[in-house]
């Protein structure tokens, strides 16, 4: 098929790096003289038919920027073959002849349905601060969120060794434990409590009197929200049940998590997946994402991608395992 027009949707949660992805598609995309059709709201605009052109001059300024311009969405609607219709009828009458989608494993599962259902190209650019996209090391947002996390708590540190508290931060992640463990191990975390490993909670409780006993009275427990039963407010009731003598609190970081601006790392991940997934695209290629995988950008088969998880981080696993992190 001939491309002039490719459209590009955002869609899920919002993450940093997006606009920075869209930023790339952009130059990429103007040097071949191949418009690019902004799709607002996600799947919904594609459904709704909210697209706006963008150019240089909508995308010059916004590297540095969170969120997405042209906003996101998660679109029930687009689960229903009529829907997805809908989209693609929209797609043809705009001319449009390709389509990227930025998006989690929800979207990218959406986007594989909607390229066999239609036999339309698309190509996925993970993003997700959860990290839990197969195919690619990381997903544009991750390191951000890292970042955040980390900050926070440092933060929360001065309070606890203030206080002597002990201090449960809950993190995001659904169910997959890659922010708590970067995070973790990053701000010395005295415990990490993942949904990948069944929680021990008799080794926490003996590892909080321990840093007690000998004195380390301020504690940073990192948890993974829906690692356990109300996760951090859960595992409060634990140790306060176990311990009535000590102070805790519960630190829920919600969604300060997905703001803010792009790290470095972000935003040459966001230019690097993002050329290369307009390049391809352009290029003919269809149903596939592109990853970021040992250092080297890789096409991975969106069926592949959308049924698939990715492994939690074994290299960290080992280490979180050595210091007796993981509870
Ligand atoms: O998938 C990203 C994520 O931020 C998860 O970590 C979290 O569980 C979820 O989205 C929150 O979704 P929402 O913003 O729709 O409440």
């Amino acid at each position: 098929m001939n491309m002039n027009n490719i459209g590009v949707i955002t869609s899920g949660g919002d993450v940093p790096g997006l606009n920075a992805a869209l930023h790339a598609i952009v130059l990429t995309s103007s040097k071949r003289n191949i418009k690019v059709i902004g799709i607002n709201d996600g799947y919904d605009g594609l459904i709704d038919g909210h697209f706006i052109e963008l150019d240089f001059q909508k995308v010059r300024d916004i590297m540095d920027e969170g969120g997405t311009i042209i906003r996101t969405s998660r679109s029930k609607r687009f689960h229903e073959s009529k829907w997805r219709k809908k989209g693609f009828e929209n797609l043809k009458r705009a001319d449009i002849n390709g389509l990227l989608v930025i998006g989690g494993n929800g979207s990218l599962k959406g986007a594989e349905i909607f390229c066999r259902q239609f036999d339309f190209p698309v190509i996925g650019i993970p993003k997700t601060i959860d990290n839990d996209v197969y195919g690619t090391d990381y997903s544009l947002g991750f390191d951000t969120a890292v970042n955040t996390i980390i900050e926070a708590i440092d933060k929360i540190k001065d309070t606890a060794d203030s206080t002597s508290r002990i201090f449960i931060v809950e993190v995001m992640g659904r169910k997959a434990g890659f922010l708590a463990l970067h995070s973790g191990i990053a701000i010395a975390a005295n415990a990490i409590i993942i949904p990948e490993v069944k929680p021990d909670t008799e080794k926490l409780l003996a590892s909080i009197e321990h840093n007690w006993r000998i004195g380390n009275r301020a504690m940073i427990i990192v948890i993974t929200e829906n690692s356990i039963p109300e996760g951090g407010l859960g595992l409060k009731k634990i140790i306060d049940s176990k311990f009535p003598e000590f102070e805790s609190r519960v630190t829920i970081l919600g969604h300060i998590q997905r703001g803010g601006s792009p790290s470095a790392f972000d935003r040459t991940l966001a230019s690097l997946l993002a050329y290369h997934a307009t390049l391809a695209l352009l290029k003919g290629r269809k149903n596939v994402m592109v990853g970021f995988l040992n250092g080297k950008i890789k096409f991975i088969p969106l069926a592949d991608v959308g049924w698939k998880t990715h492994e939690t981080d074994t290299l960290l696993m080992k280490i979180a395992n050595e210091f007796s992190l993981l509870m």
